[in-house]
């Protein structure tokens, strides 16, 4: 899904699905104020319309926020291109990287070179259901060099449940956020063989330090700074403690490697993508 910002009104763009009853997606979130399939028993805000028709729901933002799983960001861009504001500012909250034959392009460089305009990222703790019934967390804002833009997305996010805090290290954020899932396999796994708490940390512990090494070798300009905010140790953290790719490698490991993963996570996330 990926939200577009304007004035009161949040336009968010949904890919269409028809319910098991026939339904379709769109129409009930907008009927019940609530996202069925996705986010079950939360009320969106009443000023959220969901919107089948992306050209649509794009058109006139100011504020475009990308959250759609990362394989079907550069379709998605490929569509919009030429098709919003000029003026318009983006921040991607999307995980992932594409990876080319020329090398790898993190998605808020594919978003600004696709869309030609300026892209924060947003990553951190931020486990979606928990915020979404308001439980604290913290976010971590990255910045290339607009750090107006930046401001501006700390202040529309910001709630005293939700604390966010810009650092100027874009590349650094969103690695941060795309390799701890990466981590949180190894971590599925030590649950899976029941190897225990202190093989846990280990794994979480040495992966930060490869994360940090791996960043670096990719982005030189990556600060050691960036894996001590929220986007770093923090969502490693609770992704190796609670996140669907942690859950998926367990059952792969207590399965003793027999059922693929692509099986597991069909029938384990209920339409959800690994990561
Ligand atoms: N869920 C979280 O807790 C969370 C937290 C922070 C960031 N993110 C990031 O947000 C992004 C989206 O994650 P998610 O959990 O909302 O989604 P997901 O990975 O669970 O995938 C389901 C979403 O994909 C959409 N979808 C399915 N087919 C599609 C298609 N062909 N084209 C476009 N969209 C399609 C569905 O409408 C649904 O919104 C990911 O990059 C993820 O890393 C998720």
């Amino acid at each position: 899904m990926s939200c577009v910002m304007n004035s009161d009104e949040v336009r968010m763009w949904v890919y269409e699905e028809t319910l098991p009853n026939g339904e379709k997606l769109t129409d009930v979130i907008n009927q019940t104020n609530e996202n069925v399939k996705y986010l079950p028993g939360i009320k969106l805000g009443k000023n959220v319309v969901a919107d089948p028709d992306l050209e649509n729901a794009v058109r006139d933002a100011n504020m475009l926020v990308f959250v759609t799983p990362h394989q079907f960001m550069e379709g998605i861009c490929k569509r919009i291109a030429g098709k919003i504001r000029a003026d318009a500012e983006a921040i991607s909250l999307v995980k992932g990287m594409e990876v080319k034959m020329e090398g790898p392009c993190m998605i808020s460089t594919l978003i600004s070179e696709e869309l030609g305009i300026n892209c924060s990222v947003l990553m951190g703790a931020n486990i979606a259901n928990e915020i979404a019934v308001e439980k604290f967390s913290e976010a971590t804002v990255g910045y290339r060099q607009n750090r107006e833009a930046a401001e501006r997305w700390v202040q529309l996010f910001y709630t005293h449940y939700f604390i966010v805090t810009a650092v100027q290290d874009v590349e650094g954020v969103e690695l941060c956020g795309t390799l701890k899932n990466v981590v949180a396999i190894a971590a599925g796994f030590v649950d899976g063989l029941e190897m225990g708490n202190n093989t846990k940390a280990a794994i979480m512990r040495l992966g930060l330090r490869e994360m940090k090494a791996f960043s670096k070798l990719l982005f030189p300009s990556v600060k050691d700074s960036t894996f001590f905010e929220s986007c770093g140790v923090a969502d490693l953290i609770t992704t190796c403690l609670g996140g669907r790719n942690r859950k998926v490698a367990e059952a792969y490991a207590k399965n003793g490697g027999k059922r693929s993963f692509d099986e597991l996570e069909a029938e384990m996330l209920q339409g959800q993508k690994l990561q």
